[in-house]
């Protein structure tokens, strides 16, 4: 039998690239191909792109121009862009980088396998189209031996919300919701491969609204149905839309145990001027107003989110006002962004603030955020969380897992991987939290 081909794929970006590479992955798995952690002995490479901010198509060439001299050690090498620049900028990087062979769209991965034979006999292919059918009704179940306990499952994908700034709502198209009954199948799957967690992602995914018998299943519906799955423990959404967090999901957070307390609600900006040039539409107060009740169901919840400083238009009082929100929200955590011009996009059109005002507000909220991920993570020491093992730790005897909040705690003890104990926090690291069990 001939030596088994081999793919290396290098992701970027979100996490639905993560779930993606993993599925690119299953599919060439189907064709023959093993995944290896090194380029060098890859005969297919793919690089699973990202749009979101700037310089992703010139990370995309320079990273071309360092694996150009692999194709002169193996002639079988083939190279194949994949994800939202693929999708964005595809014809282009076909015509100016020849070292190319394909490039396929988020939503056109079931293809790959037939893309690869074509590859193979000599053409280059490119696949783009936002096919009629569903991706992942044609790529194969996901391979049988045991996986890591905290998995990724894709429920919707696309946005139609437009924010002004970005540009899901174009590279990954309108929103669609997959059937819930796949996605019953599929967690029900994993939880059998050993899966105890599992994030449900989209790019605005409390819009969920996946078909199902009798009806349309929200994603508190679909919530409260994957908690019936015996073996499955705990449940994640990332990331969602304000104005899409329904009554019903705010009131899940309060009575599903298996809904963990850790929400990802992006608010971007904390003046409402911005957020009206954002096309968010909603207010900071609407925000607040919701994280109150939010916190009115599940007390303990802790919050993240994202924001972008220096939108066209931004002034000293709108970024104070997004001070003044996250100093009212108080986050456990958060991401934050200088805001970048996406060609295609309403915002693109708009003269920015300069360079040296956005860097400076980036650096003082930043600042702020950590000072809140800091505080967080100190208050948590004394107290008593669960953690689900995932894997050794660095020193002898040593294990870590995420708490229920997401942050990561080393434990000294006899656990599994896989295993949810009781653990009481004793330090806050930089990074991560150091406990003993309960
Ligand atoms: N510039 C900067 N940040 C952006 N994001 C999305 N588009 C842009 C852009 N053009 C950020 C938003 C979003 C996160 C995924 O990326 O904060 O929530
Ligand atoms: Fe982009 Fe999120 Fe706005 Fe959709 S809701 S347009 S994915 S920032």
């Amino acid at each position: 039998m001939a030596a088994p081909k081999k793919l290396f794929i290098k992701t970027y970006g979100c996490q639905m690239n993560v779930y993606d590479s993993e599925r690119m992955a299953e599919a060439m798995g189907a064709q023959g191909y093993v995944t290896t952690e090194k380029a060098e002995e890859a005969d297919m490479i793919l690089l699973n792109t990202c749009h979101i901010r700037e310089k992703a198509s010139e990370k995309v060439y320079s990273e071309l121009g360092r694996l150009k001299p692999l194709k002169a050690l193996n002639p079988d090498l083939k190279i194949g862009i994949a994800g939202c620049v693929a999708q964005a900028e595809g014809e282009e990087i076909m015509r100016r980088a020849p070292v190319v062979d394909l490039v396929v769209g988020p939503q056109s991965y079931h293809r790959l396998p037939a893309m690869e034979a074509r590859v193979r006999a000599g053409e280059r292919a490119l696949e783009t189209e936002f096919p009629a059918e569903d991706k992942f009704d044609h790529l194969p179940k996901r391979p049988l031996p045991n996986r890591a306990p905290a998995a990724f499952l894709t429920v919707q994908e696309g946005c139609d919300k437009f924010c002004a700034f970005c540009v899901v709502p174009y590279t990954r198209g309108a929103e669609v919701s997959r059937p819930a009954a796949r996605i019953m199948g599929e967690a029900r799957d994993l939880v059998e491969r050993g899966v105890r967690e599992i994030t449900l992602l989209g790019q605005n995914v409390n819009a969920y609204h996946g078909a199902a018998e009798g009806g349309t299943w929200s994603l508190a519906r679909l919530i409260r149905e994957l908690a019936e799955i015996d073996g499955l423990e705990r449940i994640r959404f990332t990331t969602s839309h304000p104005n899409d967090m329904d009554d019903e999901l705010v009131a899940a957070h309060g009575d599903c145990a298996k809904l963990m307390p850790y929400l990802h609600l992006p608010v971007q900006s904390g003046s409402d001027r911005i957020l009206k040039a954002m096309n968010r539409k909603h207010t900071a107060a609407d925000y607040l107003r919701l994280i109150e009740r939010l916190r009115a169901a599940r007390p303990d919840l802790m919050l993240s989110g994202d924001f972008i400083v220096g939108f066209p238009g931004e002034t000293d009082e709108d970024f104070e006002a997004t001070l003044d929100l996250v100093r009212a929200v108080g986050y456990g955590q958060a991401y934050s962004f200088k805001y970048s011009a996406r060609p295609g996009t309403p915002a693109a059109e708009r003269p920015g603030v300069s360079a040296e005002v956005a860097d400076d507000r980036l650096q003082r909220l930043q600042a702020l955020l950590l000072e809140q991920q800091r505080a967080t993570q100190a208050s948590m020491v004394g107290r008593e969380v669960s953690v689900l093992f995932e894997k050794p730790g660095r020193l002898p005897g040593q294990m870590v897992g995420k708490s229920e909040y997401l942050h990561a705690v080393h434990v000294t003890a006899d656990v599994a991987v896989g295993e949810i104990a009781r653990v009481r926090i004793i330090e806050s690291g930089p990074n991560s939290l150091a406990g003993a069990l309960a």
